[in-house]
């Protein structure tokens, strides 16, 4: 028989796919009645596959052992509370590594050249009364990355690729890393002319980009976010922007996904991207690849490929 699993969200085709043909799967997300599915399933469900699981979840599988995240960043699974029922979690590290930073450096060009707007300028047949207002370059400029992890050391190669000065804030120095570390993230956000977030979401980092650090980026400085909406103080940098006390942010990510704070889409400094890092098939792919591997790897008697718990 078929082990089975459940399924919390909607996840990439081909992921999907290789479940079925793997497993019995049973899918939350689709269930009308989602407690009569529990009920129905949870005396037999040894896996779930994707994310949002907390520990309410968890207690109603008892036969639980295992969470195959669809991603990298596991903020939405309760780990702590996983480890104490002694169910296994994995994620998708390393193969949305290029994915992600493609995005960031699209990303910060569309910004510093205002790509999006000059679209919709020529669109709207302004080009022949007026020439386009000039902007700003990425060269020559000091980017500081917080978060010079898996993801964060890609981005720091592409932005050295593009002529600027890479310096990086984490919990501690990388002996290995030829950049300049800061131990203090406000001084790093007044050094820099662009600030690239790419730490994981969590407590840990919750509203680690404050007020202070905004104010510190300032009216000339430019805020690129691809790691979780829960780093920034969201409030504080939708006023900031409107202000022009901060001088631009490019986001791919928000406090409430996909419902996002409208008060973003009247402004002419940002640009925004609906939550789209490793959404390329090539890498949701490799992603889904990585989830069906762990679980099978799992119920093989087999080491997992990339556990995090
Ligand atoms: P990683 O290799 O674990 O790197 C995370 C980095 O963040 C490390 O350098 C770590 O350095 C730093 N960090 C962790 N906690 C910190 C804290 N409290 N304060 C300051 N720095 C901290 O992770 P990754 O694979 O690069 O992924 C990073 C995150 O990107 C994911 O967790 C996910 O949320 C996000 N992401 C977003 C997308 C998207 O679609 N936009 C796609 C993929 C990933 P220290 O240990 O030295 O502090
Ligand atoms: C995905 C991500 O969009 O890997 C992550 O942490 O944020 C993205 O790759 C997401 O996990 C899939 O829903």
């Amino acid at each position: 028989m078929p082990e089975e699993i459940l399924q919390t969200h909607k996840l990439h085709d081909r992921c999907e796919k290789a479940l079925a043909e793997r497993f019995t799967v049973h899918k939350l997300h689709m269930a009308a009645d989602k407690d009569a599915l529990l009920a129905e399933v949870e005396g037999r469900v040894r896996a779930v596959a994707g994310g949002n699981v907390d520990g309410a979840l968890m207690d109603r599988l008892p036969k639980l052992e295992i969470i195959a995240n669809f991603g990298v960043g596991y903020d939405s699974i309760d780990t702590k509370a996983a480890r104490d029922r002694n169910i296994r979690v994995t994620n998708t590290p390393n193969v949305l590594n290029d994915a992600v930073a493609e995005l960031t450096i699209g990303l910060m060009i569309a910004l510093a050249r205002r790509i999006p707007q000059a679209d919709r300028f020529v669109r709207e047949g302004k080009w022949a009364k007026v020439g386009y207002r000039l902007q700003t370059e990425l060269n020559g400029k000091t980017v500081g990355i917080l978060g010079l992890g898996r993801i964060g050391k890609e981005i720091a190669t592409r932005c050295q690729a593009m002529r600027m000065r890479v310096v990086y804030h984490g919990r501690k120095r990388q002996a290995d890393e030829p950049y300049i570390y800061y131990d203090n993230l406000v001084d790093m956000a007044r050094d820099s002319d662009w600030l690239v977030l790419i730490a994981p979401g969590g407590k840990g980092t919750e509203q680690i980009v404050n007020r202070e650090v905004l104010e510190a980026l300032g009216p000339e400085g430019y805020l690129v976010n691809v790691a979780r909406g829960t780093l920034v103080d969201e409030a504080a940098m939708l006023e900031m922007l409107k202000g022009w006390k901060l001088g631009g942010a490019a986001l791919d990510v928000f406090e409430k996904e996909p419902a996002m704070d409208p008060g973003f889409w009247e402004l002419d400094n940002v640009v925004l991207s609906p939550h789209q890092g490793s959404a390329t098939h090539q890498t949701r792919d490799k992603m889904g690849d990585l989830v069906v591997a762990n679980l099978v790897a799992h119920f093989d008697g087999e080491p997992l490929l990339s556990a995090v718990v």
